[in-house]
């Protein structure tokens, strides 16, 4: 096989995949080649994704429509969660793929791709000590908004979750390099930086002494680089926002009032059976706390429904705690089981009828639930960080500090931040115009 000179990576699931896709793209570009659009890469990079339904599966098919008309394929990467979790089994199963590499070692992608233009399958799912990152070129220019890895891999083992496997323990990127990077990201262009991590509320400066410096100063020195205006951070766990993040929420201005706090199940008997290792009545006290210091906050979380066990008065309780919390936005996902995982052995696994009626009802109030939120603000005047051209001709698409989308129509540059006046509502997005425009419209008529 020839070395390739042009590359394409194609990144599905999670915001830290989509980072991950990122940092390989930047490492290929350093080695000489160049992106290609779909159907033309000399190397496919697929980079996957373990959590949902059939994901082995949905990656073989992938692997399948990469053949060419002439039956030839080009160089296949398999990345992510499923390499780590598969390894040497995927080119047991698809012969056409050349390298198998997992969510730790793909700062080793030049030596693989070398190896397999040599004739050599690789398969390289090994979880080093020393992290990737500091193999890696430096930062490309990046958009608008850049996610930033700062933490990695889980120690919590919910039983129904394969991260602890696929990523590994958890490990966080030290003070120096999450600040290098940051700076980087700002000199690129980057307006906003979302900080990513399983558990990124976990993040402990791992070369500082003692109690360590945790993700709060972190915010706080990040609050003070010049031309970053907006921090976010994903995902949370509900036992990990200590006192000082919670009160960031109230004192660091360009930290954006939004938290992604998954609870799961509304359900304590489900929650013990997910190994969860907090209730419903903790996660409230939390996104109670929370709303004292910032009552303006939009909270978003993440639900499985039909989880082994679950009988129609757990699911009543997950409704009910969606109602409780009254939610700005959530992800809501079917039980699935995850082969090793315990929760795939467990008894009462829930038939797929039962479980798509669930999945139907609580998408359904959660969807009622995103429209109030997004109604409530229509008559509102928010800043909105303008992040990609819209459909229409001069509209763009931004976003405002509670992460809903705006489209707007203005000549204003992507990379802008600019103040919108919020004038109709959906579920998933908000129409606007610039500040002040409909008042002018309004004078000219
Ligand atoms: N089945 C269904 N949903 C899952 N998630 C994680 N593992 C599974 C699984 N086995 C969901 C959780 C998590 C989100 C990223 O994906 O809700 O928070
Ligand atoms: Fe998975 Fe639970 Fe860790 Fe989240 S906290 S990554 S759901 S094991």
């Amino acid at each position: 096989m020839n070395t390739p000179r042009t590359f394409q990576v194609k990144s599905f699931g999670c915001q830290m995949n989509a980072y991950d896709g990122e940092r390989m793209a930047e490492l290929l570009v350093a080695e000489g080649l160049e992106a290609a659009p779909a159907g033309e890469a000399d190397l496919v990079v697929l980079n996957t994704c373990h959590i949902r339904e059939r994901a082995a599966e949905k990656v073989y098919s992938e692997i399948g429509r990469l053949r060419r008309e002439d039956g030839s394929s080009p160089m296949i990467a398999v990345a992510g969660c499923v390499a780590q979790a598969e390894g040497a089994e995927i080119p047991r199963r698809a012969p056409s793929v050349d390298i198998v590499v997992g969510p730790q070692a793909y700062h080793r992608l030049p030596a693989l791709v070398a190896a397999a233009a040599g004739g050599t399958r690789a398969v390289d799912t090994d979880m080093p000590l020393a992290s990737k990152f500091a193999a890696l070129p430096g930062r490309r220019r990046q958009g608008a908004s850049a996610f930033l890895t700062v933490q990695e891999g889980c120690d919590k083992f919910c039983t129904y979750c394969v991260v602890p496997y696929t990523r590994g323990a958890e490990v966080s990127r030290p003070w120096a390099a999450v600040m290098d990077e940051a700076r980087a990201l700002v000199d690129g262009g980057a307006k906003e930086i979302t900080l990513l991590g399983q558990n990124v509320n976990a993040w402990r400066d791992p070369d500082s002494r003692g109690d360590g410096r945790g993700l709060e100063q972190l915010i706080v020195a990040l609050d003070r680089l010049p031309g970053l205006e907006r921090i976010r951070y994903t995902t949370s766990h509900p036992n990990d926002m200590t006192e000082g993040l919670i009160r960031a929420h109230a004192e660091i201005r360009t930290l954006m009032p939004y938290l992604h706090l998954p609870v799961q199940s509304g359900s304590d008997r489900i929650l013990k059976a997910m190994n969860r290792s907090h209730d419903t009545q903790s996660y409230l006290a939390v996104i109670e706390r929370v709303r004292a210091v910032r009552p303006d906050i939009a909270i978003s979380g993440d639900f499985i429904v039909g989880f082994p066990g679950e009988t129609d008065a757990d699911f009543e309780a997950t409704l009910e705690i969606v109602r409780a919390v009254n939610y700005a936005q959530a992800y809501s996902f079917k039980y699935s089981p995850r082969p090793g995982t315990p929760a795939a052995a467990m008894e009462g696994q829930v038939p797929a009828s039962v479980q798509d009626e669930r999945l139907q009802a609580l998408q359904a109030l959660i969807t009622e639930r995103s429209l109030a939120f997004n109604r409530a603000s229509v008559g509102r005047r928010s800043s909105v960080l303008l992040e990609r051209p819209g459909r229409k001709p001069g509209q763009k698409v931004g976003k405002t500090p509670w992460l809903q989308s705006v489209h707007v129509e203005t000549e204003a540059e992507i990379g802008n931040l600019i103040d919108v006046d919020l004038i109709s509502a959906g579920p998933n997005s908000l129409g606007g115009v610039v500040a002040g425009a409909a008042n002018l419209t309004g004078e000219a008529a």
